[in-house]
């Protein structure tokens, strides 16, 4: 299966989408020309390259180490920190309980120097990460939130026990509020860019939707090369704003059906469309495939890595953005009697229900 993908995957530039001008002046022509690039990127790729001046990256290095410490705990204090019982919103989902979709009429369509690793198998196998989920939003959000909703929501938040995590909850926070500021001025200024209202995208992320920091673990120095961290897959939600993972690994599909690794910059973040995004498009953004697996190369770094003492734990940070209680369907912009058909309205919970109970293999 090896040799399938055992060809070199191009590393491309994407023009670096700058928050900045749009922060200081929404209504300048700088900002208003980083729009348009942030909403070409995710028209013609699906992903967009990040730099949010406000972003704090001191943040990332006690949420990296508080995770790579997690990703060396036993696997019984691992399991003590699931709570299956919430779905997808809490805590800990070991590896192996995520399994990509099969995509064959994706996959099909590809060259084949262009097909993923997962095109080898006859059914994709369950993924080798493990993913922690800590639940987000931000600090205007929690002002206007009913006393109740914010009680209930804290209440929900868990952290590994022990000394060693001390503070989990505080750095989750920190980092992931980082990323989600990103994702939500980002989405804003893909809306304008499209020509649509500031907040068709976060609306209903802000108002009753769910953000998520969840990010996902891995010991690369477990890992055969070209093993898969995570199959052929495209993500559920809205947008997603990763943080640079801190060994290489993501391949993604471009909407014209090419393979590539895309450069991020170091201090820049990766933002990628998710369904709900073309789904309140029509599919003029289109919800980008990817997949992580192991690279011959980064095995070889975190071998060295830990022979030196260090972790070799992979850490990606992903904060995903979702809408819960609002109707999703093409924005009048996009609305014709094909893309309704394609994308009739459904409530944002209900579709994200039905797409969790399929990558658990519940559907
Ligand atoms: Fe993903």
């Amino acid at each position: 299966m090896g040799q399938l993908i055992d060809r070199r995957v191009p590393t491309i530039d994407l023009p670096v989408v700058n928050l900045g001008p749009y922060l200081t002046d929404p209504g300048s022509s700088a900002a208003l020309a980083e729009c348009e690039k942030a909403w070409k990127a995710m028209a013609n790729f699906g992903v967009s390259v990040v730099r949010d001046p406000r972003a704090e990256l001191r943040h990332r290095a006690r949420f990296l180490q508080l995770m790579q410490c997690f990703g060396a705990a036993t696997p019984e204090l691992q399991e003590d920190c699931r709570r299956d019982q919430t779905g997808m919103a809490i805590g800990w989902w070991p590896p192996g309980r995520e399994t990509a979709r099969h995509w064959p009429e994706v996959v099909e369509g590809l060259t084949e120097e262009n097909r993923p690793f997962t095109a080898g198998f006859d059914r994709p196998p369950p993924d080798r990460k493990g993913r922690w989920h800590h639940r987000l939003w931000l600090p205007e959000w929690e002002r206007n939130m009913a006393d109740g909703l914010l009680a209930t929501l804290k209440g929900e938040q868990i952290a590994p026990p022990g000394e060693q995590f001390e503070g989990w909850i505080e750095a989750n926070d920190l980092w992931g509020r980082t990323l989600l500021s990103a994702n939500i001025t980002h989405a804003e200024m893909v809306a304008l860019g499209a020509g649509v209202e500031r907040d068709y995208f976060t609306a209903g992320i802000i108002n009753g939707g769910t953000s998520l920091l969840a990010p996902t673990i891995v010991d690369m120095s477990k890992l055969n090369e070209w093993e898969l961290i995570a199959g052929f897959h495209y993500d559920f939600d809205r947008f997603a704003m990763h943080g640079k993972a801190n060994f290489g690994g993501l391949i993604v599909w471009t909407r014209d059906g090419r393979r590539v690794r895309i450069r991020v910059p170091g201090n820049c973040f990766l933002c990628q469309a998710g369904a709900e995004a073309e789904y309140m498009t029509g599919g003029a953004i289109w919800k980008g495939f990817h997949e992580v697996v192991a690279l011959p190369r980064e095995i070889e770094v975190a071998r060295t890595i830990r022979s030196a003492g260090g972790s070799p734990i992979r850490v990606g940070s992903h904060c995903f953005s979702q809408g819960r209680s609002d109707v999703m369907q093409p924005h009048p912009k996009w609305r014709t009697e094909q893309t309704l058909a394609a994308y009739p309205p459904i409530l944002a919970s209900d579709r994200q229900a039905y797409e969790i109970r399929l990558i658990t293999g519940q559907a």
